[in-house]
């Protein structure tokens, strides 16, 4: 399976920044084939990246959505309005559980929402315990355990934190090993926390990783093309 390279702009980039980084990066990325990308811009950008990005192996991704399936929640984007613009959406990222106050049985609604239409969740998990909670809470996780993509991404490991502590290819794998054993079965697992050109192939090389959640390295369309490159050096 070819590893998955997710680019989580976060709050950066206006639409004609995005479609900039677009026109700078694509004919490299489309390039290089034995890696996979997706490309999670802020939600003004969706239409305008799913629509250049129509028909190209890139593929396009939100960074979060809505709990609830539609109605009075001010705000809101839900799973059905993501449909047909994205392939994928990162849920449960720490940011959003640190200053949004995201809780466990939330995210498990996202799941459901994002399953039902057909839109793949890109699963973020900042430790073990927290995967515990998960799971105690609710079931979808492992229902769709084949659906989701996991990512084992330690808050102290992301790039600008406090607390700054990257982890070792080595530990992050044994860690994203660990999802898999609470889950019961294999699930597909990347890392995120500061991954860079420097390391990337390291990340790809572990044997329980399939792939990695880049934040700051994904922003300029240089760095992040020589980050996908350097990938595609580690698949053998
Ligand atoms: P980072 O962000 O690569 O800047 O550490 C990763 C993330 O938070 O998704």
């Amino acid at each position: 399976m070819e590893p998955l390279i997710v680019a989580n702009w976060k709050e950066n980039k206006t639409i004609q920044d995005s479609v900039v980084w677009v026109n700078q990066t694509r004919a490299d990325l489309e390039k290089t084939d034995q890696v996979e990308v997706v490309v999670c811009p802020s939600f003004t950008s969706l239409p305008s990246l799913a629509t250049l990005l129509q028909g190209s192996p890139v593929k396009v991704g939100a960074q979060t959505v809505s709990d609830q399936t539609e109605g009075a929640f001010t705000g809101e984007v839900s799973a059905k309005m993501l449909k047909g613009l994205v392939t994928h959406c990162i849920i449960g990222h720490s940011e959003r559980r640190r200053h949004y106050g995201e809780r466990e049985e939330q995210v498990g609604k996202k799941v459901e929402n994002l399953v039902n239409e057909g839109i793949i969740p890109i699963l973020c998990i900042s430790d073990l315990e927290q995967l515990d909670n998960y799971l105690a809470s609710n079931q979808s996780f492992k229902e769709h355990s084949e659906k989701i993509v996991f990512v084992y991404e330690p808050p102290s490991a992301i790039s600008g934190g406090g607390d700054f502590h990257p982890e070792s290819p080595e530990e992050a794998s044994k860690n994203a090993g660990l999802i898999s054993e609470k889950i019961g079965q294999k699930v597909m697992t990347l890392y995120g926390g500061s991954v860079s050109e420097a390391d990337v192939d390291l990340f790809l090389k572990q044997e329980f990783l399939q792939g990695v959640l880049v934040g700051k390295a994904s922003l300029e369309p240089a760095e992040f093309v020589a980050l996908v490159k350097k990938a595609s050096t580690a698949v053998i």
